[in-house]
């Protein structure tokens, strides 16, 4: 027979099942910025929800983009090196594309004119100032003239080399590499009236080749005196030859923090760091670990004090066969624990890391000058040389970070992509609140993905729809939500595309395909899967998340004639083929949750045979007259089932194909695609 597995997609599990959409196939919801521009590198660098606009950096380029229509009327900025400048950086042995150029990785908001911007400058970092003008109706947004600093500090020479900064009260942290070698790594403190500050220099127990992630500011209490900045990055493992090659590190400075007084002048003396765990237990016993962290996302919420942060975490070291990833979640109260527990430190015979248990100095190392604990302390240049003396020889904690239940949220292994990005968008729905995942991979996909609580605290997973968000392969580098706006910014090395965070009306017109579908977003109102808004009267919207079941919602909709696909239409679907040649049935089931199965009942026979069950199809190779017969496609879900294809297969001898393109045209009311020997035909 001709009947053979579709190479890409097996008969999946439920938990691995995803709706793929390609942007193309979904018009008006997605918006690539196409504009003619010779850049490449995007990052969207900072969202103004206020102004309704997203600046995004790009290789010599700083844009200004409209949240609502990325496209429409984009403010553009030439930002280039000067042509000497070029020739230096291509002299130094610099690539051209990749490295010679301005690539801009940092902007800041200033005043309420200004924003503060930073490139690479062809390994040469350098800062300026943009006015953006005070209201976006302004149209203004051009650089400073004469205002152009050096970005020493501020921004990593080398493109490849990621920095990361906050500017706080007009003082800028960032976490970068300070040299042209790129060996010399710190998290600095510039520009502001405050005492210029960074890291310890070349001392790889505070910072190992870090690669920066993330920072953000997260107080400690509602004194202002105890805020601290943390720190987000991962690094090589400090001991040589020890597993894992590579570590994830949480660290954090006091943002009052003035340096040593006898000691570590004009360097941080509040600095700490621990380790972040994302592992799983794997069948043999042996942890798999997700040790190189990706991406940090840092979910606000009621209480300022206490975000909750998602990481994005991959299978580190060289060994490219396997990709694995991993999205874990920690809770700020196990943070601190870690941060308030036992110091590590290196003694004895063996030199091995353990806990410190002797004496620790006051105020404790870590402690910010003027905050709850330490009132009498205005400045850490107060602090005793023992405590200053500490702080230099232990700035990691013994004690690592778990995630929250002490495992990762979502894993995916065996799988040919990797998590890049994580956003996360709080949605309200009629049976509780959600969070929805937008997960980005190394494949120019976006997975957006629920985590539901099961029996026995187990979880369940699900992949609402995966979408392609750019047409070639590319890592996805950043994204941003905007709730207000309900659409995501996905940016990668080629470009910018916009989303809607809901299609619901991609799950199909039936009551039931809107339920199955389990979409927090999405509700069934009577008449259409449509936005569920919780303002809304309850009473008409029909959803379902937690167990989608649509017997139960769905009673009286779909026995009104409104059934999931207009089956008496399809019953009168024909697809040809052509002997010896392939063909391929199609089959797209609404829910990405379903099973699907495909009967065949051949021509003149009366049994119906189940052949195989794929969620894009079946492709039968090598047509035979025997492979004629009435095809019929259905899915399950939760006990209910409904067909979505019956089509009758029609294989035709190679002679009779001339004949019948003629045919088509004269019989058929609606012929669609002529794609090889596949014919459809609806009368
Ligand atoms: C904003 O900052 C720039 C640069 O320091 C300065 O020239 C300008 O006067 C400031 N504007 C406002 C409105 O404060």
């Amino acid at each position: 027979s001709g009947l053979s597995a579709l190479p890409l997609h097996g008969c999946r599990t439920k938990k691995a099942v995803s709706n793929k959409h390609s942007n193309t196939e979904s018009t008006g919801t997605a918006h690539h910025f196409a504009y003619l521009l010779n850049t490449s590198d995007y990052r969207i660098l900072r969202m103004d929800e206020d102004h309704d606009r997203m600046y995004v950096g790009s290789k010599d380029h700083i844009l200004s983009l409209d949240l609502h229509d990325i496209n429409k009327d984009p403010h553009i900025i030439h930002w280039p090196v000067s042509e000497r400048r070029r020739m230096e950086c291509l002299v130094s042995g610099k690539d051209a594309n990749d490295e010679c150029a301005n690539f801009i990785r940092l902007i800041e908001p200033w005043n309420r004119t200004q924003l503060y911007v930073c490139g690479t400058g062809a390994y040469n970092p350098v800062c300026t100032f943009v006015n953006r003008g005070r209201k976006p109706q302004e149209e203004i947004f051009h650089l400073e003239p004469g205002k152009v600093e050096s970005g020493k500090g501020k921004c990593s020479y080398d493109p490849k080399l990621n920095s990361v900064s906050a500017l706080i009260n007009g003082e800028l942290y960032a976490g970068v590499y300070v040299d042209f070698m790129g060996t010399d790594s710190a998290i600095f403190r510039t520009l502001g009236t405050k005492t210029a500050m960074r890291t310890d220099q070349y001392n790889s127990r505070w910072l190992n080749d870090p690669t920066f992630i993330h920072v953000q500011l997260i107080p400690d209490s509602a004194e202002r005196n105890d805020d601290k900045l943390y720190f987000f990055f991962r690094e090589k493992s400090s001991e040589m030859g020890q597993s894992p090659v590579t570590q994830s590190r949480i660290g954090r400075i006091c943002l009052n923090d003035d340096g040593g007084h006898c000691c570590l002048v004009n360097k941080w003396s509040t600095f700490l760091k621990a380790r972040l765990i994302c592992s799983v237990p794997g069948a043999d016993g042996m942890e798999t670990h997700f040790d190189e962290l990706r991406d940090v996302y840092i979910q606000p919420t009621q209480d300022t004090k206490n975000p909750v942060i998602y990481g994005v975490f991959s299978v580190s070291g060289l060994v490219s066969v396997f990709k694995g990833s991993a999205v874990c979640v920690y809770s700020m109260a196990d943070i601190r624990m870690v941060f308030n527990g036992p110091f590590a430190h290196k003694e004895g015979p063996n030199y091995q890391w353990v806990a410190y248990t002797g004496k620790i100095p006051y105020p404790r190392p870590g402690t910010c000058p003027g905050g709850t604990f330490t009132p009498n302390m205005k400045s850490t240049k107060d602090y005793a040389d023992e405590v200053i003396n500490f702080m230099r020889n232990h700035p990691a904690m013994y004690n690592a970070v778990y995630p929250v239940h002490k495992r990762p949220l979502v894993v995916r292994t065996n799988v040919d992509y990797e998590f890049t990005t994580i956003t996360v968008d709080q949605v309200t729905a009629a049976d509780g609140n959600y969070e929805v995942l937008f997960l980005g991979t190394d494949k120019g996909t976006v997975q957006k993905v629920i985590v539901l609580p099961s029996d026995d605290l187990q979880t369940e997973e699900l992949v609402l729809e995966e979408v392609e968000v750019f047409k070639v392969p590319t890592p996805i580098t950043t994204m941003k939500i905007s709730s207000k706006r309900q659409q995501l910014y996905v940016s990668s090395g080629v470009g910018l595309t916009q989303l809607a965070l809901h299609r619901c009306d991609v799950y199909g017109e039936a009551c039931a395909d809107c339920c199955l579908a389990r979409d927090p977003y999405c509700a069934w109102d009577g008449k259409s899967c449509s936005r569920y808004s919780a303002s809304q009267k309850r009473r008409s919207r029909r959803q379902d998340v937690k167990y989608g079941n649509p017997i139960r919602q769905c009673r009286g909709f779909n026995s009104n004639g409104k059934t999931s696909n207009p089956v008496s239409f399809l019953a009168n679907m024909v697809q040809y083929g052509v002997e010896g040649s392939s063909t391929f049935l199609e089959c797209q089931a609404r829910s990405p949750h379903a099973v699907i199965k495909w009967h065949l009942q051949r021509d003149n026979s009366d049994r119906r045979k189940e052949v195989s069950c794929h969620i894009q199809g079946l492709l039968l190779r090598s047509l035979q007259p025997s492979d004629s017969g009435m095809y019929q496609c259905t899915a399950t879900e939760k006990n209910f089932k409904h067909t979505l294809v019956k089509l009758q297969l029609v294989v035709l001898s190679s002679r009779a194909v001339n004949n019948l393109l003629v045919e088509e045209k004269k019989t058929c009311s609606l012929c669609i695609g002529t794609f090889g020997a596949k014919y459809y035909c609806y009368y």
